[in-house]
């Protein structure tokens, strides 16, 4: 069982970036945690500030010969602009979760649209980062 993490700009400064929504924990430390809850799961992990290179990695882990079982994707501020990761999602058929730290339904307005979720098998938002968990869960257990 395989799955990808990927996560979206501004999420290398997890533990330092507005802590009061997002938490005081890195993402290097909650992988840690995330790989002793699922140890029977091979957990790879890719993080860009470039909406390209997130693009790149969603069609690298959705192909063929990667073979992964499904994809966590935060998306960060590019779910709510980009019609070409919502296009890289609907291309593969490798499963993707979208998941949010912050309820984003409960923030300004703006983070209320996501062009990625139509396009996603679900979505965990507000949950922290158990969301992350969550979404392993689903995915190593359907
Ligand atoms: C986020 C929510 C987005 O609106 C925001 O731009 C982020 C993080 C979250 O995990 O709560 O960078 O995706």
């Amino acid at each position: 069982m395989k799955i990808a993490i990927i996560n979206g700009p501004n999420l290398n400064l997890l533990g330092t970036r507005e802590v009061d929504v997002y938490g005081d924990q890195t993402f290097d430390k909650y992988l840690e945690t995330l790989k002793q809850q699922f140890p029977g799961v091979e957990l790879s992990y890719f993080q860009s500030n470039v909406e390209g290179e997130l693009v790149n990695e969603i069609q690298r882990a959705g192909s063929m010969s990667s073979a992964f079982d499904g994809i966590v994707l935060n998306p960060a501020a590019y779910t709510h602009t980009s019609i070409a990761i919502g296009d890289a999602i609907a291309a593969i058929k490798t499963p993707v979760i979208e998941v949010h730290i912050s309820n984003i339904f409960g923030r300004e307005e703006f983070r209320k649209i996501s062009h990625v979720s139509a396009k996603s098998v679900g979505v965990i938002s507000g949950l922290g980062l158990k969301g992350y968990a969550l979404a392993i869960s689903y995915l190593s257990t359907k």
